[in-house]
């Protein structure tokens, strides 16, 4: 099972994206938001995880694999949401290596994701949501048109008060 795009492949998570996805989960610059750098381990055990999700449920984090050349960009895609936090159901993520960013991708993997997942997947909705300094990533919510939805912000329940982190702020998909 593979989605397509114009410029994209979201595939399952392969052996050779080993190295690569390890070197973007060791840059800070990616990682400020997302609980820092992951050592090769970590990050091998992470992509582990997020393969091992589309078993069960059908949907997962997606590899985006650039058709000109076959590069490895990074993920994108919708996985259920970390019972410890209040808001529940699935969610829609990306992450992306630097080279990656400002090119329209997780955008375009994004739409691909969120069609899939109301459609083939039968979600009735997935959220998207974000700590509020995060512009990048709620930019992205923006030109999605997903609709803001306050009422369900939250405060991220592993992180103390304080931290530019903790507030979250929440988007919804629902099928048009
Ligand atoms: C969040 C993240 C995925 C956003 O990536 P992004 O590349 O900015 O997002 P998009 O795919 O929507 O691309 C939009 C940008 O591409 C530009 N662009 C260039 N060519 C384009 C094209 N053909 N089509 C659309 N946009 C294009 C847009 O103008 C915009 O540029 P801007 O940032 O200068 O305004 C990325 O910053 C990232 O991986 N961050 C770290 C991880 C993270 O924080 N994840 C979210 C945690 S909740």
């Amino acid at each position: 099972m593979e989605l397509e795009t114009e410029r994209l492949i979201l595939r399952r998570w392969r052996a050779r994206d080993r190295e690569p996805y390890a070197a973007l989960t060791a840059d800070p610059e990616v990682m400020q938001w997302l609980g820092g750098v992951l050592d090769k381990h970590e990050s091998a055990e992470h992509m582990d995880r997020c393969d091992a999700h589309f078993d069960p449920w059908g949907y997962g984090r997606w590899v985006l694999e650039r058709k000109a050349d076959g590069a490895f960009l990074g993920y994108c895609g919708i996985a259920n949401i970390w019972p410890g936090l209040p808001v529940e159901g699935a969610e829609i993520g990306w992450r992306l290596a630097r080279h990656a960013w400002g090119q329209g991708y997780a955008a375009e993997a994004a739409r691909a994701a969120i069609a899939d997942g109301l459609g083939r997947c039968g979600l009735t909705e997935i959220l998207a949501f974000t700590a509020e300094t995060n512009l990048r990533s709620q930019a992205v919510m923006r030109r999605l048109a997903l609709r803001r939805d306050p009422a369900r912000d939250f405060d991220h329940p592993q992180l103390e008060p304080g931290d530019p982190l903790r507030r979250h702020i929440v988007y919804v998909a629902q099928e048009a």
